[in-house]
């Protein structure tokens, strides 16, 4: 077997400038240009089939192996968030209001290195690696976007790996298991119709800021009252926005919020009671209101076999000591997409910066260990190539 992690350090600094460079010019979702441009012409100075423009700004790159064999897809995002970056660093990002506040930035070095590491490898596996830096993944729809634009077919993978730096987790160690490790999300928003009057009389109006108020109350109690206590879930009244002075009872009130969920009927029942809770407290009050769901992104579901050939590979990466298992995090991921049509396995690399991090996931103070790159991508690398290889050696 190739020692990908010795090849991978070899590539340390180059990751790190790319890095760097996406840092400085973070691209918000579907906007990608300038970063999937960089992409492409890298992946076509190592003589790699490249299709630019896939859901919109995604790349793709066919890495041909020594053999017909199987397929293996390789997911990276690109896209940077709607966040003013206060790190300080000497690299931040140049543009007001867009930062790279997640590690795509680093997603995307990482994947330019392992494209490196198997382009220079090719003769020694069979079948085909499809490298998908895809953009748009915060919210955005950026997964579902690349395989209506074919991602998914010719070739068609028979598995998928796709990767997260996560900085709350150890530097250096590397989290793979099956089952269930990114939740499903769901994007709701309320509104609560009143009647609106003066603040001095009350008894003329249906006030909705009262309404809201109780209907954010009752709807805390869904998870805690409803749902079976096993079922991990979240219900989040994340804004309300009511009224105009403080002597005008408001007769409008806008709730969003999110859903966190694993189990589809838990999501289900959730849905259902929010309805009701809704229904009800607006009827005790003579208000009428409306929920409405978007932007749904299913759970990551990790299959056990794929899970087999990260694992494998973990294992052969890091000490005993840096593997770890992890509840699955409430967060959500669109690489859900991809892992629901093709088995696949997606894996956190722990990357807390020195001293421990500022900020987290999305926050303007975020940063990540760069020195855990080379880690990450020769365990995109060996867990795709240990893939290729058992596969095509079980079904010749
Ligand atoms: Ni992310």
């Amino acid at each position: 077997m190739t020692d990908y992690l010795a090849h991978a350090q070899t590539l340390a600094p180059q990751m790190v400038a790319w890095r760097r460079d996406f840092h400085q010019h973070p691209e918000l979702g579907f906007h990608e240009v300038r970063t999937a441009g960089i992409v492409a012409h890298y992946l076509q100075t190592l003589g790699i089939e490249t299709r630019s423009g896939v859901g919109k700004t995604g790349v793709v790159g066919l890495i041909e192996g020594a053999a017909p064999g199987p397929v293996i897809l390789l997911r990276f995002d690109m896209d940077a968030l709607p966040v003013q970056e206060a790190t300080g660093l000497p690299f931040a990002s140049v543009y007001d209001g867009v930062m790279h506040a997640c590690g795509h930035d680093a997603h995307t070095a990482i994947g330019m290195g392992v494209a490196a590491l198997l382009a220079a490898t090719a003769g020694s596996w069979p079948g085909r690696v499809k490298l998908l830096f895809q953009p748009a993944e915060e919210g955005l729809g950026g997964a579902a976007a690349t395989i209506h634009d074919g991602v998914l077919v010719d070739p068609a993978p028979q598995a998928a790996f796709g990767l997260h730096l996560w900085n709350p987790y150890p530097s250096g160690h590397v989290y793979v298991q099956s089952g269930p490790i990114m939740a499903a999300a769901d994007r709701f928003t309320i509104v609560i119709s009143g009647r609106g009057g003066h603040g001095a009389l009350p008894h003329t109006t249906v006030d909705a800021v009262h309404v809201a108020a109780q209907a954010v109350n009752a709807l805390h109690t869904i998870v805690s009252r409803n749902l079976p206590p096993y079922e991990a879930a979240v219900l989040t009244v994340g804004s309300i926005q009511a009224g105009v002075a403080f002597n005008v009872i408001a007769e409008q009130a806008i709730l969003t919020g999110t859903l966190r969920s694993f189990n589809p009927e838990v999501r289900s029942q959730m849905i259902r009671r929010m309805e009701e809770v809704l229904g009800g407290i607006c009827a005790a009050h003579g208000a009428s209101s409306t929920l409405t769901l978007a932007d749904y992104t299913p759970a990551v579901d990790n299959d056990p076999q794929v899970t087999k050939w990260a694992s494998s590979a973990a294992a052969s990466l890091a000490p005993a000591s840096r593997l770890g298992h992890e509840k699955p995090l409430m967060v959500a991921e669109d690489f859900a997409e991809i892992a629901g049509r093709v088995p696949s396995c997606y894996m956190l690399v722990g990357a807390a910066p020195a001293g421990g991090a500022l900020g987290g996931h999305h926050s303007p103070h975020f940063d990540i260990d760069e020195s855990t790159f080379p880690l990450a991508a020769a365990l995109m690398a060996d867990a795709a190539v240990r893939f290729l290889q058992q596969s095509a050696a079980s079904h010749p």
